[in-house]
């Protein structure tokens, strides 16, 4: 009989033991339980305080003040950032951990999204792995599977719910009609949402993990100042509820998708908006703070993903993927292929992508001929009404109305929702919401 060859040992450097990290010290404390291929030990780690209570024992483990030190020191092979934020420390440590030629495994999606290119050039010069499973969709393979896995695969489009608070809210509006700030405070409350949630309901953290996704999935310059990004704050209850009695859910839909080709030959567009989706959509059906991914492609067709997306455990577990990773050796470049050889995503907004169905949300006045007036002011702009609700102004003074339009350009909707405007007859400022009409 062989005898059974000894596990290789990789020696860890965390720099961060907020939730993740803390949940990553606890599972690896836990390894002789899990499957992996080799033995990680825990060098040294850096946070802010090192008097914090963390729930887990880190007296066993080496202190360093300075994370930027923990990513040279000679007994770490592999840097495991989690610090976060898109500079300052976090950079730092992975620039130092990957010019020193160390594997770094980080769950940064900020960094990675915008200075992914600089990060994938000094990993590839150095030769070293740069990994970031935990940094889209928490638990959920997405990253790996789109760069091995499904590299047989030409992807026309990602899309994706990538951010547990905005759909928590969202699901939550939905379920009890409660307004938007009622919902994100007892979001708040449960944890669901940041003290200061202004990156997740912003869409910025979804355009983030959207930017990720679309340079592996389409092999292009991870470039954020070219992602569009609109948030959910806007969204009012009675928006939710009158696209329900459509049979349609509101989403913050992350997008990256093949243009047509128009006269800038094409390219990829990344976007992140609130949607219109249909309630049969594999998207409309992930509920509270779960995260999707769905990928579309020949020849396989469509794929579609679905986990808890943040949190201690499952954004741990994605991390310990990454390090798992580390034993089968051979670094690969991060973004899928070579940082030189990745497009760039299209600049420009073709017109011919902002053609569609629309809802249109808003409140009127309670006045005789303010409804003639909307519908005359979408005919004159040429958008040809497909569903309408109105429901009853009761004592509010305002009457909900909800408008499903049939294709047309946005511009022309954005034109009549211009005059209604000048015309006063809205209490509110309507929200102009893109349908996905694909179920
Ligand atoms: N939380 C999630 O569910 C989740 C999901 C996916 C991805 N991520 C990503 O994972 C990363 C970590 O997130 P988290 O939620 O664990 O954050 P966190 O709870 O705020 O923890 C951040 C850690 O970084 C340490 N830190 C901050 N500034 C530092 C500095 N200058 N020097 C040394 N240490 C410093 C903090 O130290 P102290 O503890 O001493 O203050 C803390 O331990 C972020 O990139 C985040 O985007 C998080």
């Amino acid at each position: 009989m062989s005898q059974a060859k000894s596990r290789k040992t990789l020696r860890l450097g965390i720099a961060g033991l907020g939730t993740v990290g803390a949940g990553l010290v606890k599972l690896i404390e836990r390894q002789a339980e899990l499957r992996l291929p080799g033995r990680l030990v825990v060098s040294a780690v850096s946070a802010r305080s090192k008097k914090r209570d963390r729930g887990v024992d880190i007296s066993k483990f080496r202190w360093v003040d300075d994370p930027v030190e923990l990513a040279t020191a000679d007994d770490v092979d592999v840097v495991v950032e989690l610090v976060g934020g898109s500079d300052g420390p976090a950079k730092l440590t992975v620039e130092a951990a990957l010019k020193a030629g160390k594997a770094v495994v980080t769950a940064n999606k900020a960094l990675i999204a915008e200075h992914g290119i600089e990060m994938a050039e000094l990993a590839e010069r150095h030769n070293a792995h740069l990994l970031f499973e935990a940094a889209v969709g928490g638990a959920i393979p997405i990253v790996r599977a789109l760069r091995n896995s499904l590299s047989g695969m030409f992807v026309n489009r990602v899309s994706g719910i990538l951010n547990g608070t905005c759909n928590y809210i969202l699901s939550e509006m939905l379920r009890t009609g409660a307004a938007y700030e009622t919902v994100l405070a007892e979001a708040q409350r449960l944890g669901y949402a940041e003290a200061d949630p202004y990156l997740d309901v912003s869409g910025m953290d979804a355009a983030h993990k959207v930017l990720i996704l679309a340079s592996i999935a389409f092999g292009a310059r991870p470039d954020f100042g070219e992602v569009n990004v609109e948030g959910v704050a806007e969204i009012e209850a009675m928006d939710i509820t009158l696209a329900n009695k459509f049979d349609y859910r509101i989403k913050l839909v992350a997008e990256a998708f093949r243009a047509p080709n128009g006269k800038e030959g094409g390219g990829v567009k990344c976007r992140v908006a609130p949607a219109l989706v249909r309630h049969d959509h594999p998207l409309a059906q992930i509920n509270g703070p779960l995260n999707a991914v769905v990928v579309e492609g020949e020849p396989v067709g469509r794929l579609t993903f679905t986990g808890p997306g943040a949190g201690a455990g499952p954004t741990a577990a994605a991390v310990m993927g990454d390090l798992s990773r580390l034993f089968e050796g051979v670094a690969m470049p991060p973004l899928g292929m070579p940082s030189g050889d990745l497009k760039p995503i299209i600049a420009q907004q073709e017109a011919s992508l902002d053609q569609g169905c629309f809802f249109i949300g808003a409140r009127l006045a309670d006045r005789s001929g303010v409804f003639a007036a909307l519908t005359e002011a979408l005919a004159e702009a040429g958008v040809s009404i497909d569903k309408l609700i109105q429901d009853s102004a009761g004592d509010t003074g305002a009457a909900p109305v909800a408008i499903m339009t049939h294709p047309c350009p946005r511009a022309s909707v954005e034109k009549a929702l211009a005059q209604v405007a000048e015309m006063e007859i809205t209490v509110d400022a309507p929200r102009l919401i893109r349908i996905e009409t694909r179920s």
